[in-house]
């Protein structure tokens, strides 16, 4: 049998499967959303990637580096406004891609998802042990270093990644939910660390130290913006919350591009502070950066409080981003290209539990063992192809279906996703040879599991086994109500 690997399901059909038992719980306005966001987003990117990118790449120039980001991510966001706004779905760039691309290119992007949500975890579980034993330290607590790091960076394990994940996938499976209030409260103290930050270190900017501004030249810069690209990964999983929201067409847009500015502004702020207080070269000694800086001016309680607010903003990314990736699995199982048995939810608790267990397994393997300069860069280069996958996305969508509504349309068509696709690709490009050549071997592993297993496990083969012969790329009328899960989970998105 021929193989039709762009066949696809229509965006009505994709809307009629979250209408299943009433859907969920529509509560989310643009102000929850956007708090979701900065949720999602303020992490180990602005808490430690800034020390290394600042280090090894960027210098001062770090600022940069930031702004170079920001625009990949600006021009993305646009396009991810666009679609989320017209398929209000919570299986986000996964979604789109099977939308508008066909099955073939969602299951690339799911899998890219995996390196976004997934990785993205593990480095942040990182960072996180990193400032955890910071406080352990000022407490005059020092754990041994073969229980701390990875066996990479001269140690056997990390443990408190292990532990702080295992409380996670725990919490996840248990069904707690992240309530807009506690998301909002846990935001509200990123905030506030942030200000904290900016408002104790700003008179302490020393001119000299951004001299020489740019010690590794315009590819230091762009290798820079390639590493700290990850701290701004986060403004998407607003899209998973789709199906949560009052009025989706509305506030998904809004919500994914004020995260997304709001951050924006923080992070310049923030490398022109850090960079200023600090000569760059002593940041390679520190996996703290930010409280690193408050203490080398003295500011050692200001450096406790910043280390005490990192890690409840480093667990609330944990939170959200654990929770999108056991989704997108629970629907890609859902959708038959992996294992149904992942597409299962939980009967008591109500979560797709199982998921939530090999997120678990996955996300403590790399960050126990694995440094994170490579986490976070395999994060950076799958998440970079999800966004040129989804840009591309939309100017073809806007091919195929002209007349579809959008309530949010990206503004010029196709500039704003050509430069996304372009920018994403020079970060991809920029980022390290051994990077590039771990996804390739990533996606050919993803290609075989889709050539060997997903298609011929997708519910699409399987309904037509099962009905009457269909034209390749025709879409079974029955699908939206064949393909429903045998329950729902419930969301922490509230
Ligand atoms: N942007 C998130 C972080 O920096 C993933 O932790």
């Amino acid at each position: 049998m021929r193989k039709n690997i762009f066949r696809t399901k229509s965006i009505n059909e994709f809307i009629l499967e979250t209408k299943k038992d009433g859907g969920m719980n529509r509560v989310l306005g643009t102000f929850g959303l956007t708090m979701l966001g900065i949720g999602a987003i303020v992490g180990t990117g602005i808490f430690v990637l800034t020390g290394v990118a600042a280090a090894n790449y960027s210098g001062p120039a770090l600022i940069i580096s930031f702004i170079i980001a920001a625009i990949a991510c600006g021009c993305a966001a646009l396009c991810y406004a666009e679609f989320t706004a017209m398929v209000p779905v919570a299986g986000s760039a996964y979604t789109y891609g099977y939308v508008a691309l066909g099955e073939f290119w969602a299951w690339v992007i799911g899998w890219d998802l995996i390196l976004e949500y997934a990785f993205a975890v593990s480095a942040v579980a990182i960072g996180w042990s990193g400032y955890f034993n910071n406080i352990l330290m000022n407490l005059g607590i020092t754990l041994p270093q073969a229980l701390t790091m990875a066996p990479y960076d001269g140690g056997l394990v990390n443990l408190p990644a292990i532990a702080i994940l295992a409380l996670i996938a725990f919490i996840n499976i248990h069904g707690v939910q992240q309530s807009a209030t506690v998301n909002n409260i846990i935001v509200g103290i990123k905030l506030a660390v942030v200000a904290l930050f900016l408002a104790l270190g700003v008179s302490h900017v020393e001119t000299t130290n951004w001299v020489p501004f740019m010690p590794f030249g315009w590819s230091g810069v762009f290798a820079g913006a390639s590493i700290i690209f990850f701290a701004y990964i986060g403004f998407d999983a607003v899209s998973t919350a789709a199906e949560e929201v009052k009025n989706p067409q509305r506030d998904l847009p809004r919500g994914i591009i004020l995260s997304l500015i709001i951050c924006t502004v923080l992070y310049i702020a923030v490398s022109a502070v850090l960079t200023g207080m600090v000569p760059y070269l002593e940041f390679k000694t520190t996996a703290a950066p930010v409280a690193f800086a408050l203490q080398s001016v003295g500011y050692h309680w200001g450096a406790a409080a910043i280390s005490v607010g990192a890690i409840c903003g480093l667990s609330s990314v944990l939170l959200v981003m654990s929770f999108g990736q056991s989704r997108i699995l629970f629907v890609m199982s859902r959708d038959g290209l992996l294992p149904k048995f992942f597409g299962h939810v939980h009967p008591k608790y109500k979560t797709p539990a199982r998921s939530s267990l090999l997120v678990f397994i996955i996300t403590a393997v790399t960050a126990g063992f694995l440094p994170i300069n490579i986490v976070a860069e395999m994060t950076n280069i799958g998440t970079l192809c999800a966004f040129i996958i989804v840009s591309a996305a939309v100017i073809v969508l806007r091919k195929k279906a002209p007349n579809q509504v959008r309530a949010f349309k990206c503004p010029l068509v196709p500039v704003i996703p050509a430069l996304a696709i372009l920018f994403c690709g020079v970060l991809i490009y920029m980022l390290p040879l051994v990077t590039q050549i771990r996804f390739v071997v990533w996606l050919v592993l993803g290609f075989a599991i889709y050539y060997f297993y997903g298609y011929n496990h997708s519910i699409l083969t399987t309904l037509r086994r099962s009905t009457v012969p269909l034209e390749d790329g025709a879409v079974p009328v029955a699908t939206a109500e064949t393909v429903q899960d045998k329950g729902h989970i419930i969301d922490i998105h509230h």
